[in-house]
């Protein structure tokens, strides 16, 4: 399994042969996480959490188009933390092991981290995160038929339908491109809307 230090970090994300992950990027899934988000909960999003966050890459760029949010990351990477944590309000902790939760979030991310937490991790976290939904939860999920470039090492392959398993079963219904919501907005997104259930 990967260390999650600085030398995976300038890797993945800075070196010119090998970074999968740009700030163009994740300013694009920003930007789609916070519309999709402020679209059913029909004003602008207050309170994100970033769960898996690594240097809180997501922080800078929702931070920019939204000044007044709160941010709060977390991951259990001590290197993110001790170089970010401050500056980004990263916590220490993983899926399984969260610290400081408020009672509820606009917006939750978990953007290209989900691969790497194991089953059971996977599901008890998800059952703490979903009744504080309060919008949105970027969910970023690949099947393990997906053609994924990047760090594979410490993946847990998983199909399509264990991932729509576990999203139903803590009460979260897909609104598209990794978007789900929880049970305060079930009512607002209508049977076109979902994918499949
Ligand atoms: C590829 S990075 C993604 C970082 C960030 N979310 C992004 O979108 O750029 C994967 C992250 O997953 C984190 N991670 C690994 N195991 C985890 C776990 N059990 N719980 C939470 N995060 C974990 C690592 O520390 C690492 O920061």
């Amino acid at each position: 399994m990967a260390a999650y230090d600085k030398a995976y970090f300038d890797k993945w994300y800075r070196h010119p042969e090998h970074r999968v992950i740009t700030a163009a990027k994740t300013a694009r899934k920003a930007h789609l996480a916070l519309a999709v988000a402020e679209y059913y909960l029909e004003r602008p999003v207050r309170t994100v959490l970033d769960v898996g966050c690594g240097e809180g890459q997501w922080q800078p760029v929702l931070k920019k188009l939204r000044p007044r949010l709160r941010y709060t990351g977390i991951d259990p990477s001590p290197y993110a933390v001790r170089r970010f944590g401050k500056r980004r309000h990263i916590l220490l902790g993983s899926f399984g092991n969260l610290p400081d939760l408020e009672e509820s979030y606009d917006l939750i991310i978990c953007s290209d981290s989900l691969y790497y937490i194991p089953d059971d991790e996977l599901i008890m976290g998800l059952h703490i995160l979903a009744p504080r939904l309060a919008g949105v939860a970027f969910l970023e999920a690949y099947p393990q038929e997906a053609d994924l470039r990047g760090d594979t090492s410490g993946m847990h392959p998983r199909s399509a339908a264990f991932y729509r398993k576990i999203f139903r079963n803590a009460g979260l219904r897909p609104c598209g491109s990794h978007c789900y919501v929880g049970p305060p907005l079930h009512g607002a997104v209508t049977a076109l809307e979902y994918g499949a259930l």
